[in-house]
């Protein structure tokens, strides 16, 4: 068991990195509020968790009520956080009581967005059940729900009251949910650590689940040393965990059969190759992350056209004057942020890498 400490500006976020769920109350003693707890979960995470969560908080809350949700990303909506926050008021939810999300990325992002609205913001326990949730979506304090025409376009920073992860959680995880956090554990490594990057070379990728206890902290240090450092992304920094996101987003949007993850993989082979075409990093730099990418089984092509998947990045949220903007590595470990790229550019390289 390991504690890691995030420490803001106005406030600390304790991650508590592989602790059982049955302690849940005892941490919630120790961090002092209300008496009334919501669990909002997926009916996937609900079913298998929700049990062990609630009988955990016994001892700390007087009153418990379980919320679930349909599981997908077809539940980060406004409706279902208006049905969230009418549940939350129902019953009697003060601004010292708390809210815990239970669950992947999408519990992470919706329960933590209720959190930070209902009664301008109460405390959010997260609890992150998918690996993509344990190394990315948990940290950090970013919270959103998608519009009809957009992914993330409403939201709010706001930081967990704490974290708790359970590596045993993992254990019912689909191999395709474990790749998709392979590719984030991918990007963390290329951005910020050769270390990492060097370890995930090494290891036998068919038994990855047993690294994972190492690979989650490792992961979980790497944000928090740049939410740190830019904890509601003004100073630049925070944009490095866009690395493979840009052009990732692109394809998610247009293809028919990859998942996030999978267009990341696929977005940061691409972005990596076009830092070795602008003469940011070297042709090795370029090989090593597609044979990464491959090593775990993660896609380096896509079903997407480069027309559509240009025409896409146009609507990107960092797209200026119809340059966009992208995070390219300059060596592994190490990324360079702002690099523009044009539409006929991405068009023009496409067929080089995608193949
Ligand atoms: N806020 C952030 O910083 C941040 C960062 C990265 C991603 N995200 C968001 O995270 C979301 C993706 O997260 P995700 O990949 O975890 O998706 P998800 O939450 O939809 O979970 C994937 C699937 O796994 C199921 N599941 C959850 N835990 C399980 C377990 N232990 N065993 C078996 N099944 C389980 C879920 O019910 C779901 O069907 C996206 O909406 C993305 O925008 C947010
Ligand atoms: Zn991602």
């Amino acid at each position: 068991m390991n504690k890691i400490i995030i420490s803001l500006k106005k406030e600390q976020c304790p991650v508590y990195v592989d602790y059982p769920l049955s302690m849940l109350g005892y941490l919630l003693k120790k961090h002092p509020c209300g008496e009334k707890v919501i669990v909002i979960t997926d009916e996937n995470a609900g079913r298998l968790f929700s049990e062990d969560v609630v009988n955990s908080l016994k001892g700390a809350a007087k009153k418990i009520k379980v919320s679930t949700i349909k599981p997908g990303e077809s539940s980060k909506t406004i409706n279902v956080a208006y049905n969230l926050l009418k549940e939350c008021s129902l019953f009697n939810m003060e601004r010292s009581d708390v809210i815990v999300g239970l669950g992947g990325g999408v519990i992470c992002d919706l329960a933590g967005f209720v959190s930070s609205i209902y009664l301008r913001g109460i405390r959010f326990i997260s609890i992150p059940t998918t690996l993509l949730a344990q190394v990315d979506a948990s940290i950090g304090g970013k919270t959103a729900i998608n519009l009809p025409w957009g992914k993330n376009l409403v939201g709010a920073f706001h930081q967990p009251f704490f974290v708790l992860m359970d590596f045993s959680t993992l254990k019912t995880l689909p191999d395709r949910e474990v790749s998709q956090g392979m590719a984030e554990i991918i990007k963390s490594a290329v951005i910020r650590s050769s270390k990492l990057f060097n370890y995930l070379k090494k290891i036998d990728a068919s038994k990855v689940r047993n690294y994972l206890r190492y690979l989650v902290p490792e992961c979980v240090m790497i944000k928090k040393r740049v939410v740190e450092r830019d904890e509601k992304e003004e100073k630049g920094i925070r944009e490095i965990l866009n690395f493979g996101h840009t052009l990732g987003h692109a394809i998610e949007i247009n293809s028919k059969r990859l998942n996030h993850g999978e267009s990341v993989s696929v977005g940061m082979v691409g972005e990596t190759f076009f830092a070795f075409k602008k003469g940011i990093c070297s042709y090795s730099t370029y090989e090593n992350v597609r044979f990464l990418v491959k090593k775990y089984r993660l896609p380096t092509r896509s079903d997407v056209s480069a027309e559509m998947a240009a025409k896409s990045i146009l609507f990107d949220k960092k797209t200026k004057c119809g340059k966009c903007r992208f995070v390219l590595p300059v060596r592994i470990g190490a990324v360079k942020t702002g690099v523009e790229i044009t539409p006929n550019e991405i068009i023009s390289n496409w067929e080089k890498w995608n193949e």
